[in-house]
């Protein structure tokens, strides 16, 4: 369970100081796929950096499996991000001159594991996300949505328990942004907690509660039925008559890198 009681976060002093967060008390179930939805500057992103323990509250507490986040000090808290936290973020923030495989490595780098276990877990990351055929590419030469996934792949790659994505399809087109949102789906089945800050409505639905924060309170939880998070899926998926709307890139990623030139152009001869 992730606690968050009488949180509040003040940035600034006096005239320029402003309210994020106001006496924010929420309960999060863990291994659940959770939304935060809420108006530009309602405070979504500064809740999300605080239950990643990114940011510290100016009063209250914030439990996280056990840990009191705010009782720990810095070195503790290093430690506790390390172990169980993956953030992806809307611009990605990959090392552009480092390749996918020293990128996906990167919080194993940081925790001081050898090469070879670290290697050996950034591939299985990187072939879990379908993208194994850019292992070796330069992180600045991939597009958007590849980048996105190389993000999240390196925010599993530790294996935590808890995920956080701040609008990470904010800079994706629909059909990238809609496949991150079901690779989200698929880590939480894995039963890892997924908490997703999104503008997208439609995105939100197909999570299993979705919090909306308005003026640094929250104003609402909503619990979505599996029904009401397959439909929500089933309209992103289907057009209004029920042709499928995008081929799937993910399950075809790795299937298409494998394929010789020479054998699709047999395969459209024979066709
Ligand atoms: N480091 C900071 N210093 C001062 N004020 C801040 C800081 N970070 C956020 N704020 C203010 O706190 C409020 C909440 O900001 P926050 O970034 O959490 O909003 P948000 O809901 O994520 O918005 P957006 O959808 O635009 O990303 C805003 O009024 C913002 O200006
Ligand atoms: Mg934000």
């Amino acid at each position: 369970m992730i606690k968050l009681i009488n949180v509040n976060k003040i940035y600034g002093k006096a005239d320029s100081a402003v309210h994020a967060l106001k006496d924010v008390n929420l309960e999060l179930e863990e291994g659940k796929f959770i939304s935060i939805v809420g108006k530009s500057g309602s405070g979504k992103s500064t809740l999300m950096n605080i239950i990643g323990a990114l940011d510290s509250v100016t009063s209250g507490e914030i439990e996280c499996r056990g840990n009191v986040l705010c009782k720990m000090n810095d070195v503790k808290l290093a430690n506790y991000r390390n172990k169980n936290i993956g953030y992806i973020f809307q611009s990605f923030y990959l090392e552009p001159t480092f390749t996918v495989l020293e990128n996906v490595a990167m919080p194993l780098t940081i925790a001081g594991v050898k090469r070879s276990v670290r290697e050996l877990a950034a591939m299985e990351a990187i072939s879990k996300l379908g993208i194994s055929d850019k292992t070796t590419k330069k992180a600045s030469e991939l597009s958007g949505g590849q980048k996105q996934r190389v993000s999240i792949a390196r925010a599993i790659v530790h294996n935590p328990d808890i995920i956080l994505a701040d609008e990470p399809t904010g800079n994706l087109d629909s059909q990238n942004g809609s496949e991150v949102i079901r690779l989200l789906q698929s880590i939480c089945d894995e039963g890892k907690t997924v908490i997703l800050v999104t503008h997208n409505i439609d995105d939100a639905k197909k999570t299993d509660i979705m919090i909306e924060i308005k003026d640094g309170v929250v104003a609402n939880i909503i619990h979505h039925t599996e029904e009401e998070k397959l439909a929500a899926q089933h309209a992103s998926d289907y057009d209004e008559q029920g042709n499928l709307k995008e081929k799937n890139m993910l399950d075809n990623k790795d299937e298409e890198a494998t394929i010789p030139t020479s054998d699709v152009a047999t395969e459209g001869a024979e066709l």
